[in-house]
């Protein structure tokens, strides 16, 4: 998403001005285009060079003379920056900003940089955070559009704990994201599952399975960062959402079973990603079952219920129901059946070798046709698959 972005951040004078050099290098690492203006006093922390070197591009401190055509370049620049952060936003900063005061190079740009998103990362001693006039100028910037990240409450450099932290810079970077989208999907409801799920035998054994539930989280951090509003039911280690996602962590397909029929009634899209253990343990026990001396034993599961197949004939069922198909082999073949069983929309069908393992793609499945979607990454997957829910419905 960030890859050919131009992103502007204007760095203040604090001592979290070392955090936003690794936000710079993380930016510049996924391939945006990243630009540093710094403040005089952000100077007295870290020279320019280190963010010199961390995104290959000039970094711009002093308001020389604006009719230089470097100078005037530069806020041009800022001006066509797909995003602005603001970090750490001291409270000076803040206030020169919300007051219009132009006296050096970066509030100068702030004053003609109208378009572009703006993210403001504030980071201050905590009595200065919660004072009348930073609470006043925050209401200004936030008047005028602009966003907000943290800042964090803990221990802070003054020596004092309390709010004022700048946010961590993972956060600022997640943060951003939505800000660039298109919110080609706000005012949806989408609805997804993802993980494994995990059937107790007794205190201590389980029955599971290898998936990893990393396409289920790419799709659901990927829709709330198009705009949509998403719950996200994960199974055991799920890698982790993005702060927008509503994520409600369970075990079992039954506790799965629950969560998704409470939060797809009437949704605009479900997506069944979950590899729903097919069995659970007809009987399971409380502590730990003895071994003794048995050689053999027979144990007996029960069927799970099938998730998608529950949501796609519920009488308030989702607009649009997508379930997955991982085969070894006839994929398309074996995908249009469990389309036609479950009833649901379309079927993601793809390879058992993508599971739990990097690769990705595979074929959009509908009951008269079949297109091949090819992608380098899970996360170039999660966005088509998207992309074609997105056209079901155009
Ligand atoms: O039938 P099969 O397990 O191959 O189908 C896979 C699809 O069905 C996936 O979308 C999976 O999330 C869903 N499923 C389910 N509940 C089950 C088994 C599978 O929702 N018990």
């Amino acid at each position: 998403m960030l890859n050919g972005k131009r992103i502007l951040i204007g760095i203040g004078g604090g001592i979290a001005v070392y955090k936003v050099a690794e936000l710079a290098r993380m930016l510049s690492k996924a391939g945006a285009d990243v630009h540093c203006v710094m403040t005089r006093s952000a100077c007295e922390f870290v020279t320019p060079l280190t963010f010199e070197a961390l995104t290959g591009n000039q970094v711009f401190t002093e308001l020389f003379d604006l009719t230089s055509e470097r100078e005037m370049g530069h806020i041009a620049l800022a001006r066509q920056a797909d995003a602005v952060i603001i970090a750490p936003a001291t409270a000076s900063l803040l206030a020169r900003i919300a007051h219009g005061i132009a006296d050096d190079l970066l509030t100068t740009i702030m004053q003609v940089c109208d378009k572009p998103p703006v993210l403001l990362a504030p980071a201050m001693n905590t009595s200065m955070w919660e004072s009348e006039a930073t609470r006043r100028n925050m209401a200004t910037l936030k008047q005028r559009g602009m966003h907000c990240v943290g800042p964090d409450e803990g221990e802070l450099a003054c020596g004092e704990s309390g709010a004022g932290r700048l946010a961590d810079v993972r956060t600022i970077l997640s943060e951003l994201l939505p800000l660039m989208a298109e919110h080609d999907l706000h005012g949806q409801r989408w609805v997804i599952n993802g993980g494994p799920t995990v059937e107790a035998w007794d205190d201590v054994r389980i029955l599971t399975n290898r998936a990893s539930g990393m396409l289920g989280a790419l799709l659901a951090d990927r829709a709330a960062i198009r705009g949509a509003n998403v719950s996200f039911i994960a199974g055991p280690g799920t890698p982790a959402s993005h702060a927008h996602v509503k994520r409600m962590d369970v075990e079992s397909a039954e506790q799965m079973l629950r969560a998704c029929e409470q939060e797809a009634a009437d949704s605009d899209v479900f997506i069944g990603t979950a590899a729903v253990s097919d069995f659970r343990f007809r009987d399971s026990l409380h502590g730990k079952l003895k071994r003794g001396d048995m050689q053999t034993m027979m144990i007996e599961l029960s069927a799970n219920p099938d998730i998608v197949a529950h949501i796609a004939n519920m009488p308030s069922r989702p607009g649009r129901v997508i379930a997955f198909a991982a085969e070894s082999d006839n994929h398309i073949a074996h995908a249009r059946s469990k389309l036609l069983n479950k009833h649901v929309d379309a079927i993601v069908a793809n390879d058992i070798s993508n599971m739990g393992s990097n690769l990705a793609g595979g074929w959009w499945v509908r009951n008269d046709s079949e297109q091949t979607i090819t992608a380098d990454s899970k996360s170039a997957f999660a966005e088509q698959i998207i992309n074609h829910i997105t056209e079901l419905n155009r």
